[in-house]
């Protein structure tokens, strides 16, 4: 049988812990989520794969909408012929920062697209008036504070940096400033 997400409740879990931690962090609620870089294969869903099934998922359960874009035609196939029509996945071939461009605001954005640390940072600049936390996966790779003037620069913007490890990597969640006594509620029930 295929792999989608009317099977999410597979016990495989090591980024969806912090996809749900995520979501807990945004209550659960409806949300407009952006996905730069989407699931392209139905295995490793630890590090690379799934996550586009996890937000479709959400979105189908709590409300919202899901829209994801990628580079790669096979990828954006992928998700269009896995996932079934009724999580209503909304897919663009274009690159993330056009997506950014043409289709924000969204409430919740997943960075996993270029492993080019700017064009993170590019996109990040480019939403961060319109959205309330962006995750970014592979931060050891994609991540885009790298010097002092670069973690002033992102300070002076509002934002909180949050390191959510795992046991094969690590994803940067970005939040802003103003909810930091959230985030400091939701680590403490930890
Ligand atoms: C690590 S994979 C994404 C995996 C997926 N998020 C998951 O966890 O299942 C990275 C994807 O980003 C795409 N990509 C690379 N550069 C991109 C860009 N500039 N804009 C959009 N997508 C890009 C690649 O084609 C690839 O499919």
């Amino acid at each position: 049988m295929k792999n989608n997400v009317i099977e999410f409740s597979k016990s495989e879990a090591v980024r969806d812990a912090i996809f749900k931690f995520t979501t807990d962090f945004l209550d659960n609620k409806p949300l407009n989520i952006g996905e730069v870089g989407c699931a392209r294969s139905e295995i490793g869903r630890a590090t690379d794969g799934w996550s586009t099934f996890f937000w479709a998922d959400y979105v189908y359960k709590n409300g919202g909408s899901l829209k994801v874009c990628d580079i790669e035609k096979e990828a954006i196939n992928f998700v269009n012929e896995t996932i079934p029509e009724k999580y209503k996945v909304e897919s663009f071939y274009m690159s993330g920062t056009d997506f950014l461009k043409e289709k924000q605001p969204f409430d919740f954005i997943y960075l996993d697209g270029s492993n080019d640390p700017d064009e993170t940072r590019k996109q990040f600049y480019l939403i961060k008036e319109t959205t309330r936390a962006i995750l970014v996966d592979d931060w050891d790779t994609k991540g885009f504070i790298r010097s002092q003037e670069q973690q002033e620069e992102f300070e002076e913007a509002g934002f909180i940096f949050c390191n959510m490890q795992h046991v094969y990597g690590c994803m940067g969640l970005i939040i802003r400033q103003s909810d930091k006594d959230r985030m400091e509620e939701l680590i403490n029930k930890i």
